[in-house]
């Protein structure tokens, strides 16, 4: 079985702040990016890794041929991030998955279950039950609505997809300008079966800045 990764990783992190994306901040001494695709490579399906970075840092990462880490220039959205990385995934993988570049806690055994659902079905994903209550606020802050918390799930990524069905989505979605905030949900539009496994609460995207101290005091834990 052959593996391709998607990382799209040219994001700016206007919700974390700085200067400095979070991709490229430190973590337990360092890069967190690194940390994400360094999990990826102890599994040995894993064919390639495809990182998608910003157009201006591309000059400065190292390729190596026959690596089987990879860079692109990213795009303006995480769409087209990932459209980008899939473009030099190539066309010899069978499965494809794509994954945050901030979310270095995934487990490798829920890696593997979903692989294993979207190879039987053609796509899987990790999605955790909702355990706030979920309301839905008007522009006057005001609560419209409470919505049903038990159909619910958060999605996570690596989403996982059999090459075509990722390739004829994101296809479709670029010609018709749909721009998803991931995959699935891109899927689900074009009428694609997707699996879901229970996702581990600790995959958690780092986003804002107290993320980046809850996940740096996880791996000081594990260190001692
Ligand atoms: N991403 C990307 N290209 C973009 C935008 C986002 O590759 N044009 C990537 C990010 O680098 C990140 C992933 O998509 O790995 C998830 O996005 P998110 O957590 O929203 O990161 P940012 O978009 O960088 O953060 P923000 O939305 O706060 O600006
Ligand atoms: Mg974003």
């Amino acid at each position: 079985m052959s593996i391709a990764v998607l990382i799209p990783a040219a994001g700016s992190g206007t919700r974390f702040g700085g200067e400095i994306p979070k991709q490229f901040l430190p973590l337990a001494g360092r890069p967190l990016l690194l940390h994400t695709v360094e999990r990826f490579l102890l599994d040995e399906n894993v064919a390639r890794v495809v990182v998608a970075v910003a157009e201006p840092l591309l000059a400065s990462v190292k390729q190596t041929p026959g690596d089987r880490v990879s860079f692109v220039a990213g795009g303006a959205t995480r769409q087209q991030s990932v459209m980008r990385a899939l473009e030099a995934a190539g066309e010899d993988v069978e499965i494809i998955a794509v994954h945050d570049a901030v979310r270095p806690f995934f487990r490798t055994s829920t890696f593997a279950a979903i692989v294993a659902l979207a190879r039987e079905h053609g796509a899987a994903l990790p999605a955790v039950p909702l355990t706030d209550t979920i309301h839905m606020v008007g522009d006057d802050f005001t609560i419209q609505q409470t919505l049903d918390r038990s159909v619910l799930a958060a999605a996570q990524t690596p989403q996982v997809f059999r090459a075509p069905i990722l390739r004829d989505i994101l296809d479709r979605a670029m010609r018709e300008g749909i721009e998803g905030t991931d995959e699935v949900s891109l899927a689900v539009r074009y009428g694609y079966t997707v699996k879901v496994v229970v996702g581990d609460r600790t995959n958690i995207k780092i986003t804002n800045a107290e993320d980046m101290e809850i996940a740096e005091s996880w791996l000081k834990e594990t260190a001692e």
